[in-house]
């Protein structure tokens, strides 16, 4: 887990020692907010687990009427995350929060909630050749699962109303997402897929 820099278009991210390596296909996020968020006005949006904080800082680059509030439980992610932020000059727009998902936040509602938790299953790790990040930004219990349910079931006490949760999961992970939604007071909205055509990233709302 050696430290680099990531060049994107319009910011760099530098990627400490202990702290998840961001893939480089952010644009994928960058399309999808494009549908979801409005320029007009104030936007809140959340970002739980937000490693290097590159999914904010892209954000926060691209609307500047955006508040963001993002967390990570890694401290040394945190910290990570605020440096970025200064270093590409939207840590005004940005406030960090040392939280466990929802555990230390204040009761407050947002437009967007955005994640990429750690989706894989341990018991599949020998799978994944060239994976040197933490253990914890990875791997989840019950089959991969754990962390996205735990977010997805907390997530409409954090929504204002038509508003849409954002995350990011294994390709085969799809179906079990959009059967838990019911249970959670969500909506399945769509699926985006990564570059080789996976299934990524599923946006749910709670627009009745
Ligand atoms: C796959 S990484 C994603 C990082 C970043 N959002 C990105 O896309 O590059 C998952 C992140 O979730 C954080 N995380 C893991 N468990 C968490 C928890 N219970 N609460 C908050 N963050 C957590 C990890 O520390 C890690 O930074």
């Amino acid at each position: 887990m050696k430290s680099n820099i990531i060049q994107f278009d319009k910011f760099n991210i530098h990627v400490s020692e202990d702290v998840f390596c961001p893939r480089e296909d952010i644009d994928i996020y960058q399309n999808i907010f494009r549908d979801l968020i409005k320029n007009d006005g104030d936007f809140d949006l959340l970002e739980l687990g937000t490693g290097t904080g590159l999914i904010s800082i892209a954000i926060a680059k691209e609307y500047n009427n955006i508040k963001i509030t993002a967390t990570d439980i890694s401290i040394n992610a945190l910290q990570n995350a605020k440096e970025n932020a200064k270093r590409n000059k939207v840590n005004e727009n940005i406030k960090f929060i040392k939280s466990n998902w929802f555990l230390n936040l204040e009761n407050k509602e947002y437009n967007i909630i955005v994640s990429n938790p750690p989706y894989l299953s341990k018991k599949n790790s020998k799978h994944y050749q060239g994976l040197d990040d933490p253990d914890t930004s990875l791997y989840s219990k019950d089959n991969g699962l754990y962390d996205i349910f735990a977010i997805m079931f907390e997530a409409k006490n954090y929504l204002k109303k038509n508003s849409y949760l954002v995350i990011e999961h294994s390709h085969n992970q799809t179906l079990h997402l959009k059967n838990f939604s019911s249970k959670c007071g969500l909506n399945y909205n769509f699926t985006k897929k990564d570059v080789i055509g996976f299934n990524r990233i599923s946006i749910f709302s709670n627009i009745i």
